[in-house]
């Protein structure tokens, strides 16, 4: 077995910062020294790894990905091959995508198709959520043996997509009461998709076509609302966990706080894409250039305070995670099947391999810790789905999924040198204070002095536990 040694880096914890030398001995972390310990003097590693200046972070676990997603007529254009050697660029370490269910299939079989889809191309680690598009007896039986038998422990939920993957209210209650009996969270995709769906068409029928009107036929009340009917729904079924994912808007936020106050088992997170971009400057882009940042939720107005909402709950843990929705479809050919239509193009951004330095610019300008940063984009994701501390630590025990951080580095977000597999960034021209230096798997150092070491395979399917936030 390789032993590694991190000497002489700053360790960033959920809890604090403090100097500190990392011993790893195969796949897990054994032993953290302070710097000149004697214990650890004389130690000789395979290799040493010199963070001096560097932050030593646990690696990022991103709990909402979508890889080769069929969705809008298309596929997500990163396979699980290209899509986990993105994230591992960008210091995460393990994602969680979602296989899916619509009604008529089995669970159990979808299911299998994901891990088809995934095994033996992984370059990190992997879990899965199951969405379940049709709620009957069947899916339902089937929440039971995900969670008992296949490390399967969380179900997502759409209020949006009519006709798709929409579930009403009925159902959704069976499935959170379902899940309240099994421990299981609900992940819901909160958005009034039956009075979307009549906006969409009125705006479609007054020949408004532009992609800026998919963020204007679906307006933030109508995701609060769905916020809080998703709160109240999970409150009858008895308190069940209940996550809402990419949260865009304060009233979304506001029925989370409120629930949450009212000592609710509630959580939500929000994506890089709602935390910095706005209609004014993406979607409303003239010619076409708007459908770049198409998703859902939409990206919301800079006029609104929707921004500053989502900053304050990310401090305050209102928003307890930052995850990053990864969809990407590629401009060419698979957003053009939006062209005069918006409502064709296909929902969803990349952003796998840029939310660690993404959510770092919040250290940069104030508006996170450190710890927070680490907590939100590593710990807590960790926890909240069942991976910790296993994931998410810097501690004996723990895999030793490292990423030594270089504050001191900077660069820029480019489609020219991202490594998603999607034909323009969405990001193109931001500069990043920061970067990753070294990114290690299971002890693996998988990305180095620019270049990536990792292979295909490496990455393995981790089975979870139930939420680790509940009383
Ligand atoms: O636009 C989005 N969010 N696409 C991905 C699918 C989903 O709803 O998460
Ligand atoms: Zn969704
Ligand atoms: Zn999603």
């Amino acid at each position: 077995m390789t032993t590694l040694f991190i000497r002489s880096g700053t360790v960033v914890s959920s809890t604090g910062v403090a100097p500190m030398d990392v011993l790893v001995d195969g796949e897990t972390i054994a032993a953290l020294y302070a710097p000149g310990a004697a214990q650890s003097q004389g130690i000789t590693a395979d290799r040493d790894i010199d963070a001096t200046g560097k932050y030593v972070i646990p690696g990022g676990v991103d709990v909402h990905t979508h890889m080769e997603m069929p969705f809008g007529g298309t596929f997500a254009s990163d396979t699980f091959e290209t899509g986990t050697t993105a994230a591992a660029w960008g210091g995460t370490t393990t994602i969680i995508d979602f296989a899916i269910q619509h009604a008529g299939e089995r669970v159990q079989d979808m299911l299998a198709e994901w891990h088809a889809k995934a095994a033996g191309n992984c370059a990190i680690d992997y879990g899965f959520h199951q969405i379940i598009g049709g709620v009957d007896d069947e899916s339902l039986k089937a929440m039971d043996e995900l969670v008992a038998h296949e490390g399967v422990t969380s179900f997502k939920l759409f209020m949006a997509y009519p006709g798709v993957l929409l579930s009403d209210d009925g159902a959704i209650l069976r499935a959170m009461q379902r899940a309240r009996d099994i421990g299981a969270t609900i992940m819901m995709h909160a958005e009034n998709g039956m009075a979307i769906d009549v906006l969409i068409a009125q705006r479609l029928s007054l020949g408004q076509t532009d992609p800026v009107y998919h963020s204007l036929s679906r307006p933030s009340p109508l995701e609060g609302e769905a916020t809080h009917r998703a709160c109240v729904l999970a409150s009858v079924a008895g308190n069940v966990p209940l996550y809402i994912v990419h949260m865009s808007a304060s009233e979304a936020l506001e029925a989370v706080a409120s629930a949450r106050h009212q000592g609710a088992n509630v959580f939500a997170e929000t994506c890089p894409q709602y935390l910095y971009f706005t209609i004014e400057e993406t979607l409303a882009q003239p010619d076409f250039e708007g459908a770049k940042w198409v998703c859902s939720p939409p990206v919301r107005s800079g006029h609104a305070h929707h921004q500053s909402d989502l900053w304050k709950g990310l401090r305050t843990n209102e928003l307890a995670v930052v995850s990053t929705d990864h969809c990407p479809f590629c401009f060419k050919e698979r957003r053009e099947l939006g062209l005069g239509n918006f409502a064709r193009i296909p929902n969803g951004l990349g952003g796998v391999e840029h939310r660690m330095d993404l959510i770092y610019q919040g250290v940069v300008a104030g508006q996170l810790s450190l710890e927070r940063w680490v907590e939100t984009c590593s710990v807590t994701p960790a926890r909240m789905f069942g991976l910790y501390p296993r994931k998410g630590a810097i501690a004996p025990g723990s895999d030793a999924d490292i990423v030594i951080y270089d504050p001191a580095a900077a660069h820029t977000l480019s489609a020219e040198t991202h490594h998603m597999a999607i034909d323009y960034s969405a990001w193109e021209g931001t500069s990043v204070a920061g970067s990753v230096a070294t990114v290690i798997s299971r002890g693996s150092v998988i990305v180095e002095g620019k270049r990536y070491v990792g292979r295909k395979g490496h990455g393995r399917f981790q089975k979870r536990g139930l939420c680790q936030y509940l009383t």
